[in-house]
C-alpha cells in the first residue's frame, strides 16, 4: 500500500498583463448594493460585454454561488472564462470565497478542464484581507480537486478532469506579499487535508494499525519529526489495558505512535499535545454494529489522520513552538480473543473500567493516550475523535463539539474554526453527566445510555485528563459526507484537519514561555 500523490501546486502570478492562451479564466464577481454584477476588472470588452448581456436577460446577478460559464476565445488567448457569484462585496467571508473557488474547480473539472487561471478579487473589503482570500480560494480549489482514485484503474480513473496547473492571477503587486503568504498556507491546509482524505479513504485492509504505525514513521522521517513508536510488549508494560482491550479481537496489536515537533529553542517548552482516535476500523467489536454502512468505519482513525497531517504541516512549515502528537492505533475486531461486555479492564491511570459496550472503544484508548500525556507537563492536551454517533444527533454536520477546561485554548480553537470553516459550537462538562458513569463493579463504565450520548462521552475522558489544560473535539458527525458538498465531496472529509492545522499555524511563539 503506497499513499496516493500529494495536490499540485497552485501558482501565484502577479503580472498585469492576462494569462495568454488559457482553456478557462475565472473570474469571482461581487454584486452591488443595487443587486446586480458589479463590474470585475481584467475582463476583455466581449467578456464585460456578455456579463452585461446576462446581467440585463436576469440571468446572472452575482448572489454566492452562482456560475455562468461564457465560450468563445477572448483577444487575450482565454477559450472559456467562468464567472462566480460571491455576493455583495462588502460583507465578504473567506468562506464564501473558498465556497466559490471549489464550485469554480468543480464545473471545471466537469468540462474535462484541469488546468486554468482564477483572477484574484481587487478591492478586498476589511473582513476578508489578501492573505486570507488568497488563503480561501486555494483551500476551495484543492479541496474541491481532491478524488480517491488510488483503487480505480485505466479509463475509469478520470471520471472528471483531476486538478491539474491552476495559476491565481493578481496584478495588483501592492499585495504581493500577502497574496504569496495566503498562497502558501492554503497549499499547506490543501495539502493535510489531501493526506487525512487519503487516509481516511484507504480500506482497513490496506491501512491496518500497523500500516498506520509504518506511515506515521514515514511521514515524521520524510517532514524531520521526532517519532516512536509503542507496541504491544510496552504498552502492556505502561498498563494501557485500554488499549490492549479493544485490540484484543484484532490480528494485529495495538500501537501508541508519539511523533515531537521541537525546533531548537523550543525543546524545554511545555508542549501542545494532540491525541488522535486511529481505529483502522471500527465494527463494534462483540457488540457488533449494523451492516448499514459500517464501510464508514474505515474512517474511524479521521483523528488520528487529522492530528498526523496537522503535524506534517508544522514540521513543514518550521512552526516554532513544541508540540507532540499520540496516536492511538487500533482495530476493534469480534473474535475469540475480543473483549465481551462486562469485562473490566485496569487502565494506564490505574483506574478500573466495565466494558458494558465493546462499540465505545474510542474512549478507552484515548483514555490510556490521554494518560501518556501527563508526562509531557502540557501547554493543553487536546484529543481529536470520532466518538459519538449522539454529534450527528445533536449538530447535523455544520459545527463540531467542542469541550473544554482551557478556556485561553478554547478560543484560539474557536477562532480556528471559524478561519478554517470548520465550526465550533462549546459543550457543558458538568458532574451530572460523569456521575452516570459509576459502575456497581468498579471505578468507572464506559456506556451509560443514549441521553446525552456524547456528554457523557466527553465526561469519561475528563476523568483521565484531570489536571491538565484540555479540550476534546468530537468530530464523528463530519468525517464522512453522503451528498456532495462545495468543497466536501462524498467520502471522507479529511475532518478536524483544517481545523487543526489554522489552530497550530496561528499559535503565538512565545505563549508559554519557558518549561
Ligand atoms: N466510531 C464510533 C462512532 C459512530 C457512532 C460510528 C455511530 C457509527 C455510528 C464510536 O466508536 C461508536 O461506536 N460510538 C457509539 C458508542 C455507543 C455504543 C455508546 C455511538 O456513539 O453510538
Ligand atoms: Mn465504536
Ligand atoms: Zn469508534
Amino acid at each position: 500500500m503506497k499513499l496516493p500523490p500529494p495536490p499540485p501546486h497552485v501558482e501565484l502570478d502577479l503580472t498585469p498583463i492576462p494569462p495568454a492562451a488559457s482553456p478557462a479564466l475565472v473570474v469571482l464577481v461581487s454584486r452591488t448594493s443595487a443587486g446586480e454584477a458589479a463590474r470585475p476588472d481584467g475582463l476583455s470588452e466581449r467578456t464585460l460585454a456578455q456579463l452585461h448581456a446576462a446581467t440585463a436577460d436576469g440571468e446572472f446577478d452575482a448572489r454566492p454561488g452562482q456560475l455562468l460559464l461564457l465560450h468563445g476565445t477572448t483577444s487575450d488567448g482565454i477559450r472559456r472564462t467562468l464567472l462566480v457569484g460571491i455576493g455583495t462585496g462588502s460583507t465578504l467571508a473567506p468562506e464564501t470565497l473558498r465556497r466559490a473557488a471549489a464550485q469554480a474547480t468543480r464545473r471545471l473539472r466537469q468540462a474535462g478542464i484541469g488546468d486554468w487561471h482564477l483572477r484574484l478579487p481587487a478591492n478586498l473589503p476589511a473582513s476578508c484581507p489578501p492573505d486570507i482570500a488568497a488563503q480561501a480560494i486555494t483551500e476551495g480549489i484543492l479541496l474541491a480537486g481532491y478524488a480517491f482514485t488510488a483503487y480505480r484503474s485505466g479509463a475509469d480513473q478520470a471520471r472528471a478532469a483531476p486538478l491539474g496547473a491552476v495559476t491565481l492571477w493578481a496584478s495588483d503587486a501592492a499585495q504581493a506579499a500577502a497574496w504569496r503568504r495566503g498562497v502558501v498556507r492554503g497549499q499547506t491546509v490543501g495539502d493535510a487535508a489531501w493526506l487525512a482524505r487519503d487516509l481516511c479513504h484507504l480500506p482497513g485492509n490496506a491501512l491496518t494499525p500497523q500500516r498506520f504505525a509504518e506511515v506515521a514513521l514515514d511521514i515524521a522521517q520524510t517532514s524531520g519529526l521526532r517519532a516512536e513508536v509503542l507496541a504491544t510488549e510496552e504498552l502492556a508494560r505502561l498498563g494501557m489495558g485500554g488499549l490492549l482491550g479493544v485490540a484484543a479481537g484484532s490480528r494485529d496489536g495495538p500501537r501508541l505512535a508519539i511523533l515531537e515537533h521541537a525546533p531548537p529553542g523550543t525543546e524545554r517548552q511545555r508542549p501542545i499535545v494532540l491525541v488522535g482516535k486511529t481505529v483502522t476500523f471500527d465494527s463494534g467489536g462483540i457488540s457488533l454494529k449494523a451492516a448499514l454502512d459500517m464501510e464508514q468505519m474505515k474512517a474511524d482513525m479521521t483523528g488520528g489522520a487529522a492530528v498526523l497531517a496537522a503535524m506534517r504541516a508544522a514540521a513543514r512549515t518550521g512552526l516554532p513552538r513544541r508540540v507532540v502528537a499520540l496516536l492511538a492505533i487500533v482495530e476493534n475486531m469480534p473474535d475469540a480473543s475480543a473483549m465481551r461486555p462486562g469485562d473490566i479492564l485496569r487502565m494506564a491511570s490505574g483506574a478500573t473500567v466495565e466494558v458494558l459496550n465493546t462499540d465505545a472503544e474510542g474512549r478507552l484508548i484515548l483514555a490510556d493516550a490521554l494518560h501518556y500525556a501527563r508526562r509531557f507537563e502540557p501547554a493543553c492536551v487536546i484529543d481529536i475523535a470520532t466518538l459519538t454517533g449522539a454529534s450527528a444527533v445533536v449538530f447535523g454536520s455544520a459545527f463540531n463539539a467542542l469541550f473544554s477546561s482551557a478556556p485561553a485554548y478554547a478560543a484560539r480553537m474557536e477562532q480556528a474554526g471559524a478561519l478554517s470553516g470548520e465550526r465550533l459550537w462549546p459543550m457543558p462538562l458538568a458532574q451530572a453527566y460523569a456521575e452516570r458513569l459509576h459502575s456497581e463493579v468498579a471505578d468507572l463504565r464506559n456506556v451509560a445510555g443514549p441521553q446525552g450520548a456524547m456528554l457523557v462521552a466527553a465526561a469519561f475522558l475528563q476523568q483521565f485528563a484531570a489536571g491538565m489544560p484540555w479540550l476534546h473535539l468530537d468530530i464523528y458527525n463530519t468525517c464522512w459526507n453522503t451528498e456532495a458538498h462545495p468543497y466536501l465531496p462524498k467520502g471522507a472529509t479529511g475532518a478536524g484537519t483544517r481545523l487543526l492545522t489554522q489552530f497550530l499555524l496561528d499559535l503565538p511563539a512565545d505563549d508559554p514561555a519557558g518549561p
